[in-house]
Order: structure tokens, then C-alpha cells, then sequence
């Protein structure tokens, strides 16, 4: 399995602890650090609907409460087996550690090899010193 193939299994092995009792739609996120730790996280939703929180944000806040800052590649895996991007507000929390980021879903197309977290995300928000210094 190369290291591609090692994150997707990754991202689905994490669906299995998806907390998802109102949408039924599983998902699973994998998170490389630059030193190669791989984080998991799932989807856990909430009665409320709203304060449901992603599996892409749950991984890197995994990773983050380790102590982590660098990561160089997310892989994400849904039940229905289908390449799903992440959503608005992940790509958001995902650009304040890198833009750089290779996002990699399940499913999609060998020759896709993913995408830049740049090309989901342009004209990101960046923090307000950003500004000042353009
Ligand atoms: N979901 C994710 O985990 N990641 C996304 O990028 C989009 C949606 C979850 C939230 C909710 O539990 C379910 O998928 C249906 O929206």
C-alpha cells in the first residue's frame, strides 16, 4: 500500500466510530503530519442539527491538541463511496495550517491525484496582520 492508499484506509476506518444517527451519511478524515503522524476524526452530529461537527475538523483538531501544526495531506472517505469534498467552513479551518494541503477523496478519479487546498479555497480568509502587511 503506498502512502496514498494508506491514508484512504485511514479516512475509512475512522467512519466506522461516525456518530451520524440523523443524516445516516458516514464520513471519515485522515490527517498527515509533516513528521508522517497520521489523525483520524469522524462526523458527530447533535440533535440540534447545528452543532453537528465534521469529520475533516475533527481530525485536525485531533491533531492539534497533540500538539501538531504541519500537515501536508487530508484524505477523506464517505458511506456512500463517492469523491466528497470538504465543506466551506473545514477548507476554512483546514487553509490556517496550509494552503498547500493535497486533499485526497475516496473514489476519485487515479488521475485526479486529489486536489490544493488552494484551488478549493480562493481568496481565503487570512487573519487581519495578513492584511495589514499586503
Ligand atoms: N459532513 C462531514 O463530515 N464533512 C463534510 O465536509 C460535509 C458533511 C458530515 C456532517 C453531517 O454529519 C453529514 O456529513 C451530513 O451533512
Amino acid at each position: 500500500m503506498n502512502k496514498k492508499e494508506q491514508l484512504i484506509s485511514e479516512a475509512k476506518s475512522a467512519m466506522e466510530y461516525s456518530y451520524s444517527p440523523y443524516s445516516h451519511f458516514r464520513v471519515g478524515a485522515a490527517i498527515r503530519t509533516e513528521d508522517g503522524t497520521i489523525f483520524t476524526g469522524t462526523n458527530i452530529e447533535n440533535a440540534s442539527y447545528s452543532l453537528t461537527v465534521c469529520a475533516e475538523r475533527v481530525a485536525i483538531f485531533n491533531a492539534l491538541s497533540k500538539g501538531h501544526r504541519s500537515f501536508t495531506d487530508l484524505a477523506i472517505a464517505t458511506s456512500s463511496g463517492l469523491p466528497t469534498p470538504p465543506c466551506g467552513p473545514c477548507r476554512q479551518v483546514l487553509y490556517e495550517f496550509n494552503p498547500e494541503m493535497r486533499i485526497q477523496l475516496q473514489g476519485a478519479d487515479e488521475r485526479e491525484e486529489g486536489f490544493r487546498l488552494k484551488d478549493l479555497l480562493p481568496h481565503a480568509f487570512v487573519s487581519k496582520q495578513d492584511y495589514i502587511k499586503s
